[in-house]
């Protein structure tokens, strides 16, 4: 597998150990992407970074223009895209600061951008998506935790709701019903757009914070910091142990 792409969300909007070579705004046909595209080494390897929310951090999970990011990687000649997202917990096993590697969705979310095959079409495309994440990936992300002093969770349900409100307690109550492991807000269309443009995607999910009703009577920002700076730290050294195992090519 060559040619990674790295997408950062909440908690990871710039990749620390990265050594960045340059910055590349680009454009797309469906407009700019959530902030330059930073090319650079990590552990020795060439990656590129996109800040899904932005620089700065300003662009809420509804507004992200997903289509121009997915896009701009592939015109790069990204083939490969490993996606760090902040989440909540619903199964009570995964816990503040755990890091789950999904392997279903379920997408709850409404009136986003959410495919490529909408206009000028020569004819209707429905893109395969029973496994909606990369196997060959998911798979060196599990290897990568093997080593590891924290415990990665190898599946989870990864449900996509629209934001950027958290949810109702009766919606992760059904949410639970429905199957699902966790809940996000970015979830989608990202996988579903890779899936498109024919790129090897996966997730690394961060558990922020116990959904709502599953913990403290009130989700704090601050709680969900506190667990993030922990959990994003556990995202580092595992990113270290996924490049050593990964050959990339410059793109
Ligand atoms: N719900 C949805 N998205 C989230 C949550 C949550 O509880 N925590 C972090 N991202």
């Amino acid at each position: 597998m060559t040619d990674l792409a790295i997408i950062g969300g909440t908690g990871l909007t710039s990749l620390d150990g990265l050594e960045i070579t340059h910055k590349q705004v680009l454009y797309t046909p469906y407009g700019a992407t959530s902030a330059p595209i930073v090319h650079g080494m990590y552990g020795g390897k060439s990656v590129v970074f996109l800040a899904r929310h932005g620089a700065r951090h300003t662009i809420p999970p509804h507004k992200i223009n997903y289509r121009a990011n997915i896009w701009a990687l592939k015109e790069l000649g990204v083939k490969t895209v490993l996606a760090v997202a902040a989440v909540g917990s619903i199964n009570p096993k995964m816990v503040a600061s755990d890091l789950v590697i999904p392997h279903q969705l379920i997408d709850y979310t409404w009136s986003r951008d959410h495919t490529f095959f909408a206009d000028d079409l020569t004819h209707v495309t429905h893109v395969d998506f029973t496994s909606p994440y990369c196997e060959d990936l998911r798979q060196v992300l599990l290897n990568a935790a093997k080593s590891l002093d924290f415990h990665v969770h190898t599946e989870g349900v990864y449900g996509a709701t629209q934001g950027p409100r958290l949810e109702t307690t009766a919606e992760i109550d059904r949410m639970e019903r429905d199957g699902c492991d966790l809940v996000g807000m970015t979830g989608m269309p990202e996988a579903v757009l890779a899936r498109e443009l024919d790129l090897c995607y996966a997730a690394c999910a961060v558990i922020a914070n116990p959904a709502a009703g599953r913990g403290a009577p009130e989700i704090t920002m601050a709680d969900i910091e506190a667990a993030l700076e922990l959990g994003m730290d556990r995202v580092r050294t595992l990113l270290g142990n996924v490049l050593s195992l990964i050959s990339t090519a410059p793109v």
